[in-house]
């Protein structure tokens, strides 16, 4: 019996010096100590034979089995390094190739046009403030002159939290909570750009949409300065050849109210279809501030005035940029945002 296992011994180590592929060292492996393999058979023939020849045939079988495990586990390792060493000297790294190019981020475009509006008034003396977006009802309606069951609350559809808070439907509420901060003292010149949500939602309409607020408070202040200041606002955004035009309007906290509307950027006034052939577009509501709404800042009407206006940033960079679907903002659709 163990001149058998020498024998099968020395053939398997001939057998296996020979073996140059994975293939053929499998079929090595199942040759030999597969379930039917000469080896695993031999193993199990040693049951027959006797006490103490069973013991020692035992051993030996056993540590060739064992033997032959560790030289196909080294076979095994031999050839993954051999493929890997083979694979690195067909792998040719030229170093001269130029490298992958980093992308860069950029700005948003409304934070773009956010920047460049703000930049125009800070030119004029204006200072940058902010207010909260989850507002109470009394800065977003009621000290604007807005009180509760008043129409003028249904142009502004509204998130509400709570009976006494929601999400401001636009920036004008900063106006009162500067106005506290700052009375008695004068001037306030202050613009506020911030989220603003409404009901709204389609082509021009997200519920969630950006605004600027401007507020001047004075000795003596016109609607003259209110022309002045926007008109050279408009001349910066849109060019020094657009026209403005100002039409009465109705705001709770403005009074007078007017709205302005700026020359066709696309038609130059001619007529066409983003100025829905009238030749003008409309880009902020303004007005005098309603002395009610003085009162309500701690100011005293009879000693300062103030004019108050409000725009819409993405309409601004819709008409600037001539882009004609809001939605396209707030996708972050990379090919989109790129263009800017
Ligand atoms: N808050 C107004 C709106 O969202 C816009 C507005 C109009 C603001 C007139 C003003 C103003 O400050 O004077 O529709």
């Amino acid at each position: 019996m163990l001149r058998k296992i020498e024998e099968i011994k020395n053939e398997c180590q001939a057998r296996l010096s020979q073996v140059s592929t994975m293939e053929e060292l499998n079929e090595f492996r199942i040759k030999t100590l597969g379930r039917k393999g000469e080896v695993t058979l031999l193993l199990r023939g040693l049951k027959d034979l006797s006490g103490e020849e069973k013991a020692k045939a035992g051993r030996v079988a056993n540590e060739l089995k064992q033997n032959l495990e560790q030289m196909l586990r080294e076979k095994i390792e031999a050839f993954k390094r051999d493929e890997l060493e083979q694979r690195l000297l067909q792998e040719k790294i030229d170093v001269t190739l130029p490298g992958l190019p980093r992308q860069r981020g950029r700005q948003h475009p409304l934070t773009q046009i956010t920047r460049e509006i703000q930049g125009i008034f800070i030119g004029m003396g204006f200072t940058v403030a902010e207010g909260p977006e989850i507002e109470l009802d009394y800065y977003n309606f009621e000290a604007l002159n807005v009180p509760r069951d008043h129409p003028a609350r249904d142009m502004q559809d509204s998130f509400y939290i709570s009976e006494e808070l929601l999400l401001r439907t636009h920036t004008s509420p900063v106006q009162v909570r500067t106005m506290e901060q700052m009375a008695p003292q004068i001037p306030i010149k202050i613009i506020v750009p911030g989220k603003v949500y409404r009901k709204d939602d389609d082509a021009t309409h997200s519920p969630m949409f950006h605004q600027v607020e401007g507020l001047v408070i004075g000795q003596r202040i016109t609607f003259a300065h209110l022309k002045g200041t926007l008109v050279r606002f408009a001349h910066q955004v849109f060019g020094e050849d657009v026209t403005v035009r100002y039409r009465p309007s109705f705001f709770p906290f403005t009074e007078p109210s007017a709205e302005m509307d700026i020359s066709c950027v696309m038609c130059q006034g001619e007529g066409c279809r983003v100025c829905s052939h009238t030749g003008w577009l409309e880009i902020l509501g303004a007005g005098m501030v309603n002395p009610r709404v003085l009162q309500y800042g701690g100011y005293d009407p009879e000693e300062v005035t103030g004019f108050a206006f409000g725009m819409g940033i993405e309409r601004i960079a819709m008409l600037k940029y001539g882009i004609n679907d809001l939605r396209l903002f707030f996708e972050n659709d990379k090919r989109f945002l790129a263009q800017f």
